[in-house]
This record gives structure tokens, C-alpha cells and sequence, in this order.
């Protein structure tokens, strides 16, 4: 298949979207961002990489970073991690309080943010003061880059208007669902958040996904078949909050946004994907991002269905 091609057509059909949505600005170091920037990175289980746009530009992963640290707390705590985090839709926005009072401090699942809020206390809990550089190390080496790292500026911001987490954690750690202090936990959260990455980098950074939990150029296995099964599932039914069953209809891949515009997506045993156009559409997922990864499978007919 000719995806340098498909990428081109995409660039351009995408250009009247580009201009919709609006920019994350609830922490307003992301509201900085220029916004009108669009890329879209494939990358082949042999090296090969496609690309399109601003693919080298950073980033901030915001919520994609969740796809990580779950893949961590996956291999630490299997047998115990449903006791404190769900696996269901929850229909709900990200960062939404009623379900989680309701739900008695339990989260719906681990992506949206109360969710990964349990998954790094759980992290905090087996690595200590070790844990964000656990999680930089584990990104580095899912994405073979050792240059990678985080934005102050955008952590720092987002603790100081982190209102929403703050209450989500504090309703967790009534409920008896948060272990360590919560002071430690959200500086591991905002900071993980902050990681800042390109359209290239991610899409290399999913490809271990792609291909059943071992990367398939240093063929070194990160997650069991089985882990890596989980993890693709609950992205195609989680992957994009409120908005999860909206983005498998269109696109039919297993995926995950986060509100600094970027969206990864993996296409099993064949490629990764990420795409990132900072403007979001109302669900808080990028609106162009989102279009572009539904032309791509329409195009190329390679969704999982
Ligand atoms: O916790 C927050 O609000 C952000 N650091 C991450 C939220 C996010 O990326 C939601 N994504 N669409």
C-alpha cells in the first residue's frame, strides 16, 4: 500500500478541520500552543516510518501517558488491580466527580483521570520516590529513545490549577482507594502528564502494542500476549472518555487522546499510528486528529473489523 500517498490525501483533506475546536486551555500552559499544527506518524513492524506535518514537533501526552503507567501497573499488580480500578466505559467526561461518589471511590476504568490517578498511587506504592523515573525510563525504552523528557513548565501549571484532580483525589483517598500521600501522588501524576513527545516518537513508542507486547525491531517483550490484549481492549473501549464508542465507530481501532491534541492508535499485528492537531472537539480529543485516523482506516480498509 502506498501510505505516503494516503498520508498526502489525508493532509489536505483534513485542512478545513484544522481550524475547528479549541486548544485545551484549563492549564494554561497548554493554551500556548500554536494552534492550527497537524501531524500523523505510521510506523511499520520493520522500521519503516511514514510521516506527514509537524511529526517532529513535541508535544505534551497529557492522558496517553496513562497508556503507559497502566502498562506498568499491569505487570506489577495483575492479580489485584480490579479491586481498585474498573475495566467498563464510563461514559462520562474525563475528569468527572459524580460517577466516582456514586461508584464509592472506585473508578469506571484506568484512562480517564480518577482511574489513573489509582494506577500511580499503585506505582508509588512499589516504586516510592523512584516512581516518575520508572515511568520516563519505561517510555524511553518503549520508544528506544533515551532524550525524552518533560515539560516543567506544563506540570507545574497544571498543579496550580488542578482543582478537579485535587477533589478526585481527596474523594478517593475518603473512600480508602488512594495508599500514599496525595501531596506524592499528584507530583507523579502532573509530571507524567507533562511528558512532552512527538508524532514520530509516540507512534514508535506503541509498537510494542502493535505486535502482541514485544517490540518488534529490538524484540524485547515488555507484556504478556495476553496483557497486551487487555490493554488494546480497554483503549478501543475507553480510549477517548465520553466520546469511546464515538471514535471506535468511526476510526475501528484500539486508541487513546490526550488533551494536548495528540491521539496514538495501534492496527495489530501490521503498524502504530499517532496523529496530534491540538484543537479539541467538545469530549476533549483532537477534532482534526480524529478525522484524520477516520480517513486512514476508511482509505486503507485496515480497521480490527
Ligand atoms: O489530568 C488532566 O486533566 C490532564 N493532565 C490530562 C487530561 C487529558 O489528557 C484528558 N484527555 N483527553
Amino acid at each position: 500500500m502506498d501510505y505516503e500517498a494516503i498520508l498526502k490525501e489525508i493532509q489536505e483533506e483534513i485542512k478545513p478541520y484544522l481550524e475547528q475546536g479549541k486548544v485545551a486551555d484549563y492549564i494554561p500552559a497548554l493554551g500556548r500552543v500554536n494552534p492550527n499544527q497537524f501531524a500523523m506518524s505510521l510506523q511499520l513492524f520493520d522500521g519503516t516510518t511514514f510521516g506527514v506535518g509537524d511529526v517532529d514537533t513535541k508535544f505534551s501526552i497529557q492522558s496517553i501517558s496513562k497508556v503507559f503507567t497502566f502498562t506498568l501497573a499491569l505487570d506489577l499488580y495483575e492479580k489485584t488491580l480490579h479491586e481498585r480500578v474498573g475495566i467498563e466505559p464510563s461514559g462520562n467526561p474525563f475528569n468527572s466527580l459524580v460517577q466516582l461518589e456514586y461508584e464509592k471511590g472506585i473508578p469506571r476504568n484506568p484512562f480517564i483521570n480518577a482511574g489513573a490517578i489509582v494506577v500511580t498511587d499503585m506505582l508509588v506504592s512499589g516504586y516510592h520516590d523512584k516512581t516518575f523515573e520508572r515511568i520516563v525510563d519505561f517510555i524511553r525504552n518503549v520508544s528506544d529513545n533515551r532524550a525524552l523528557s518533560h515539560d516543567k513548565e506544563v506540570a507545574d501549571s497544571e498543579a496550580a490549577y488542578g482543582y478537579r484532580n485535587m477533589s478526585l483525589i481527596n474523594m478517593m483517598k475518603s473512600f480508602g482507594n488512594i495508599q500514599n500521600d496525595i501531596a506524592d501522588v499528584m507530583a507523579v501524576y502532573f509530571q507524567q502528564c507533562s511528558i512532552s513527545m512527538s508524532a514520530h516518537e509516540l507512534s514508535r513508542a506503541m509498537l510494542f502494542l502493535a505486535n502482541h507486547g514485544v517490540d518488534p525491531i529490538t524484540q524485547k517483550r515488555y507484556i504478556s500476549a495476553s496483557q497486551a490484549k487487555k490493554l488494546s481492549s480497554l483503549m478501543l473501549t475507553c480510549g477517548h472518555y465520553d466520546a469511546s464508542g464515538d471514535f471506535a465507530f468511526k476510526v475501528g481501532l484500539p486508541g487513546k487522546s490526550g488533551v494536548g491534541g495528540g491521539i496514538v492508535a495501534i492496527v495489530p499485528n501490521l503498524m502504530s499510528l499517532c496523529v496530534w492537531s491540538p484543537r479539541l472537539n467538545a469530549r476533549g480529543n483532537s477534532l482534526a486528529g480524529t478525522k484524520a485516523l477516520e480517513l486512514f482506516t476508511t482509505k486503507t480498509e485496515l480497521s480490527i473489523f
